[in-house]
């Protein structure tokens, strides 16, 4: 099990340290929005990672889980297990709260809720804005970038960054922000690599974190999605090298591409398992296997959005219904 002095942490462009691995809190939506942890289960879950060594947790106000993951890391701090400044917190600004003024309400919102005076990252979670019916709205998502570095000023927000922005996105907020994006937060797993989108953003100096980092080797939200399995044979065999489990590897993966995985489980087990990553790295050829799975398919693709004039992603012939909008 790995202590949480083995974990290792990435310089931030703010001068801040981020440790290389995050608890994903996102617990998926159902017909009633985001679904919402039972009898606290998540807020145990998130002390129990604190016992076994984690100390970056991401969460956002769509999730809906802000206040059980700050519940548990102050009763942590209350414990004298950690003090604050040893725990890096992530959350995100919604879409619908895109304008300039509204950013320091919806973090003052999301403070209060994580029971934290501030955050250690805030993240713009898209680059489009939407009116509070979910229609598009024409925010600019710079006008909401200027918002983000209000919160900065004000010591809300340590750190800022975006999430899901393409990298003429990004580009536009290196060049008109007055604060760079310190992070960059994308889905990464063997089925999307995302090399080149990785390669610019590190080039500009933003550290990248990786969501849904295991990919098709998990079922997620009850879904199995194309590409490699845990038994997948390549995989297993660079496991059994390593004496690792095939999603370890996969996490190392990201791992030694200077990449913060952001791996979601409630399972005690699996949360041990996901954090045992830091005493091996794989060889070039191994990561050069696995960059060959790479099929450029996208879990999170909200094709809903996508005739938005900020929409991130490549558009798609049909796309899904939104199913934000509720229908009457
Ligand atoms: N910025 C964004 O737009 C965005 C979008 C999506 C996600 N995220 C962030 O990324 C986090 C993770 O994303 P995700 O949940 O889509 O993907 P993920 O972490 O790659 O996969 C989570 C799934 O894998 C299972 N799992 C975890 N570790 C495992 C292991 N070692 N062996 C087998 N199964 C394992 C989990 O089940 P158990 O819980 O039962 O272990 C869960 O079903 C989210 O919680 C959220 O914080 C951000």
């Amino acid at each position: 099990m790995a202590a949480a002095s083995e974990v290792p942490k990435l310089k931030l462009n703010n001068g801040a340290e981020m440790p290389a691995i995050a608890l994903g809190t996102f617990l998926g939506f159902d017909q009633n929005g985001p679904v919402k942890s039972e009898n606290k289960h998540l807020r145990d879950v998130v002390m129990e990672a604190i016992d076994v060594g984690y100390r970056h947790f991401d969460t956002a106000t769509i999730y809906n889980t802000e206040d059980e993951v700050g519940e548990a890391i102050n009763m942590k701090i209350r414990d004298g297990k950690v003090k604050r400044e040893d725990v890096f917190v992530t959350t995100k600004l919604w879409n619908t709260q895109h304008k300039r003024e509204q950013v320091t309400e919806a973090l003052k919102t999301s403070l209060e809720k994580l029971g934290l005076d501030y955050v250690d990252l805030y993240l713009m979670h898209w680059p489009l804005g939407l009116n509070d019916d979910y229609t598009h709205s024409s925010v600019d998502f710079m006008e909401t970038w200027r918002g983000l570095e209000d919160v900065v000023n004000q010591g809300l927000a340590k750190g800022i960054g975006v999430s899901n922005f393409n990298e003429d996105q990004i580009r536009r907020v290196l060049t008109e922000g007055n604060i760079k994006p310190a992070v960059l937060q994308i889905e990464i797993h063997p089925q999307i690599i995302q090399t080149d989108l990785v390669s610019y953003a590190q080039s500009q100096g933003l550290v990248v974190m990786g969501y849904s980092p295991l990919g098709s080797l998990v079922m997620r939200f009850g879904m199995m999605f194309p590409g490699p399995r845990v038994d997948d044979p390549k995989l297993v065999k660079i496991a059994q090298k390593y004496g690792k489990s095939t999603p370890q590897v996969v996490l190392r993966w990201l791992v030694d591409r200077n990449i913060v995985p952001v791996a979601k489980t409630t399972n005690p087990k699996r949360l041990r398992e996901n954090i045992n990553i830091f005493d091996f790295t794989l060889e070039k050829s191994e990561m050069e296997d696995i960059n060959q799975y790479d099929s450029k398919k996208r879990y999170t693709q909200p094709s809903f959005w996508q005739n938005h004039p900020y929409y991130p992603f490549e558009k798609v012939d049909n796309p899904i219904a939104d199913p934000f909008i509720k229908k009457n």
